[in-house]
């Protein structure tokens, strides 16, 4: 690299890191989409969001190949967040034995599948073979995606040091923007511990000059945290682009629902009982024991559907077993399964018309205060929610207009 490459990148990186909104400028720069100014490109994609809410979904024909490929490597975590509970699941906690990942790796390769994240219900990073999984995965050519809590930062450190040219980025859950309510949400976490292993992610890639590692952070809206969001993006914009902060609205997926009633904003129209339900139709899990389920969040084995060691992937895709899960799907009088009897999630469409408007009020709001966020947040959701209440197309048109003035005037 010539010298003059060098300090520019110096300089690059000291005002990108001291002057957080304009990596965001950068971002746009070169990303050929945002052609005008970012309120026109979030104004666009929100209106493309909000028609997807309405349009009906092709829900329940089973995919040929099957997504997702989570593969858990361990059901066991360091933190007990009441929005996911995984301490309360019955199932033995356990890791995965180093030679039941190879073999799902192998399985999930003959899929021609070269991608795996490699948590569902539990923390990747307190798996004590991390690096070794990740070398074997990089062996085989399989990219890994990781999601963490990312209170254990030496262990992120090592688990990167020992691969740093295979780990390309993380998703760190956060959720909160101030102690208090971290540790409400995050219980047994420090939101320091976060903070310090952002301000690794960001060392260690302004020391290489460019950024190798991406770092994704997400936010699981609900009532506990939604008074600081304008909080959230100051604090969490100074450590990666502001495109990499996503949000999303608390799901009923937890062994005890007590919490999600509690927490969850109160707009009924936004959220639906989700028989059928479309994961079932399109992708696989694995568990620390290998075996293949039908949902991502399966604490107690209720929708296991074959032994992934035993046989491929293929097969167990269209066993009677899976069929007869998605039976009960089409069939909501015949559905037995306990934890998709209690389901409730976000309708299709909605977490991301969220996420979009959420960016539109950071790029025209800046300097709105939490507050003033919280307000335009819920006005917007009260909107969406009267919205997906309508069935005709008519009156569907009025609420869209009245939602589009409200975004263009109000943000
Ligand atoms: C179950 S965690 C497992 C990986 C890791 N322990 C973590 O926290 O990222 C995977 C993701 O599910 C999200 N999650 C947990 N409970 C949720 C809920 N009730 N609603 C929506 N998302 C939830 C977490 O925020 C996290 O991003
Ligand atoms: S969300 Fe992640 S960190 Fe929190 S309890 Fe669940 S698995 Fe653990
Ligand atoms: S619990 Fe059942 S309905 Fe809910 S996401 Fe999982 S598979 Fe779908």
């Amino acid at each position: 690299m010539s010298s003059r490459r060098f300090k520019f990148l110096k300089i690059e990186n000291y005002i990108i890191y001291h002057f957080p909104y304009l990596r965001h400028f950068k971002y746009m720069m070169i990303n050929k989409k945002i052609k005008h100014n970012g309120k026109l490109y979030y104004q666009q994609r929100l209106q493309q969001s909000l028609n997807s809410c309405l349009r009906p979904l092709q829900l329940t024909k089973l995919r040929e190949k099957p997504g997702g490929h989570l593969i858990e490597l361990s059901n066991i975590c360091n933190l007990k967040c009441p929005m996911c509970g995984t301490h309360l699941a019955k199932r033995k906690k356990a890791h995965m034995d180093l030679k039941i990942y190879k073999r799902l790796l192998e399985r999930i390769k003959d899929e021609g599948v070269n991608a795996v994240s490699l948590h569902t219900v539990g923390e990747p990073l307190v798996y004590p073979w991390l690096k070794e999984a990740i070398s074997i995965a990089k062996k085989m050519g399989i990219e890994v995606l990781i999601s963490t809590n990312a209170n254990l930062h030496q262990r992120l450190k090592s688990v990167y040091e020992a691969n740093p040219d295979w780990v390309k980025g993380f998703r760190f859950s956060v959720d909160a923007a101030t102690p208090e309510t971290y540790e409400k949400i995050r219980v047994d976490g420090k939101l320091a511990k976060v903070i310090e292993s952002c301000e690794w992610v960001v060392k260690t890639n302004k020391r290489r000059h460019m950024s190798n590692i991406s770092l994704f952070i997400n936010c699981v809206i609900s009532k506990e945290n939604i008074k600081e969001m304008a909080t959230f993006f100051r604090v969490f914009s100074k450590y990666t682009f502001p495109e990499n902060i996503h949000f999303a609205l608390i799901n009923s997926l937890t062994p005890d629902t007590n919490y999600f009633d509690e927490k969850k904003l109160p707009f009924p129209n936004l959220y639906q009982r989700k028989i059928p339900c479309s994961t079932v139709f399109n992708s696989i899990f694995f568990n620390n024991k290998g075996k293949a389920t039908l949902c991502c969040r399966d604490y107690d084995d209720q929708l296991i559907i074959g032994d992934a060691v035993e046989q491929p992937i293929s097969k167990i895709w269209r066993s009677e077993i899976a069929q007869k899960i998605r039976r009960q799907h089409l069939q909501e009088e015949e559905m037995v399964i306990p934890q998709c009897k209690q389901c409730c999630v976000s309708k299709p469409g909605v977490g991301r018309a969220l996420d979009d408007f959420i960016h539109l009020l950071q790029f025209t709001s800046p300097n709105f205060n939490n507050q003033e966020w919280s307000e335009k947040i819920l006005s917007f959701l009260e909107n969406l929610n009267s919205l997906l209440d309508k069935s005709e197309t008519g009156q569907q048109k009025e609420v869209l207009t009245m939602i589009e003035s409200f975004v263009s005037k109000g943000s």
